[in-house]
This record gives C-alpha cells, structure tokens and sequence, in this order.
C-alpha cells in the first residue's frame, strides 16, 4: 500500500521525522512509505488555480497515494501552521485528499503526547474541503518523546511500537473498505 507520511515538524533533528524513518523501516513489507514534508509556500485563495510547482508536485504525490500518514508534534496546543497550511491547500480546486485514508502519529516533549493538536487535526481533516477519512479512535500519542531514543538515536519505546504495530494493522484492515 503506497502511503504519504506527512511530518509535521521541519526541524533538522525532528523526533517526528524520526518516527516516521522508523515506521518506513519497520513496516517496509506493509506499507510504501514516501516522507514529505509540508514546507510550502503560505496559501493565498487569488493563486489557488495557479499554485507554485511545490504545490503541485505536492498535491500529486497525496493524490498518486492510497493513504496518508500524518506524523506531527503539537504547537501551542494546535497543528503547526506549515501541516494546517498544507491542508489548507489540499482543501481547495483538486481536493487531494477527499475521501482518502488517513491516519495519525504525534509525538511532543509534553505529558500528553499531542492530545489536543490531534483532536484540531481531526476536526479539520473532517470539514467538507478536505473530507479525508480518518481512521477512529487509534489514538497514537507520544508524550516525552526526547527520553525515547537510545544514544545511538534507535526509537526504543516498547509499549508505543507494540501499539503502533496494532495500528498500523488496523489502518490497512480498515482502509480496504475504501479501495
Ligand atoms: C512553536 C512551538 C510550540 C510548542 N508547543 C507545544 C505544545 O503545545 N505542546 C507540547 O507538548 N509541546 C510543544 N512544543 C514542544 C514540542 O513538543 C517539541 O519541540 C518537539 O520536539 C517538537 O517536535 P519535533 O521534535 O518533531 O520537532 C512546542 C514547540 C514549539 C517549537
């Protein structure tokens, strides 16, 4: 199953984007992961029938997918603006990823683990611009993610990778209903 992993953080030592690497690596005979990340440039509705190249290239590789993994830290309590802006772009003219699969990872430094950006991200991931489906309850949070790599910066959290290998067997049950 070809899936876009969509990191929400563009920070060079991101733990999400280490997540994401590890679940490429780990679910490699499930799941095609490509990572991206949503670093484009901010939208404006007067050039949404004429985007920038990214936004297009961006657009394709979401729509060529069968599933989008969205993996995501949470900032001040809601989505960052880069993930929230490339939604927003995928909300308007090719509505990339209507009806599309999708599921949700987020890890932060705090104690809950990116409760509250994911229920912002669920709330926005159903509105009728981008009427993407989202895989209920799976609730992957993961608090106090900087105490989770060993020194040689391997993902060493048992509990969370057991969970994620539910999950993640769970999405592609669940994502067959749509194909
Ligand atoms: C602008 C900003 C806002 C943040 N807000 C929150 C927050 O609301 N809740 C939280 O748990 N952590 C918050 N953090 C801390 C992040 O959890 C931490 O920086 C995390 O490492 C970011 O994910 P990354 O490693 O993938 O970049 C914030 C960090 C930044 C830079």
């Amino acid at each position: 199953m070809k899936v876009i992993a969509l990191v929400g953080s563009l920070r060079r030592d991101s733990y999400n984007m280490k997540i994401a690497k590890f679940m490429k690596e780990r679910y490699k005979d499930k799941l095609d992961i490509e990572i991206l990340l949503p670093d484009l440039p901010i939208f404006n509705e007067d050039i949404e029938n004429n985007p920038p190249i990214e936004v297009v290239n961006f657009k394709e590789k979401i729509k060529a997918s069968e599933g989008v993994l969205i993996v995501s830290p949470e900032y001040n309590h809601s989505i960052p603006g880069g993930l929230k802006n490339a939604l927003d772009w995928c909300s308007r003219v090719d509505r990339v990823l209507a009806k599309k699969p999708v599921f949700i990872v987020g890890a932060s430094n705090g104690n809950v683990g990116t409760a509250r950006s994911q229920m912002d991200l669920r709330t926005v991931l159903n509105s009728p611009g981008i009427n993407a489906y989202v895989l209920p309850s799976n609730l992957v949070l993961i608090p106090n993610v900087n105490k989770l790599f060993n020194e040689t910066d391997e993902f060493i959290d048992d509990r969370t990778i057991k969970y994620l290998d539910k999950v993640v067997d769970n999405f592609i049950d669940w994502s067959k209903k749509f194909s």
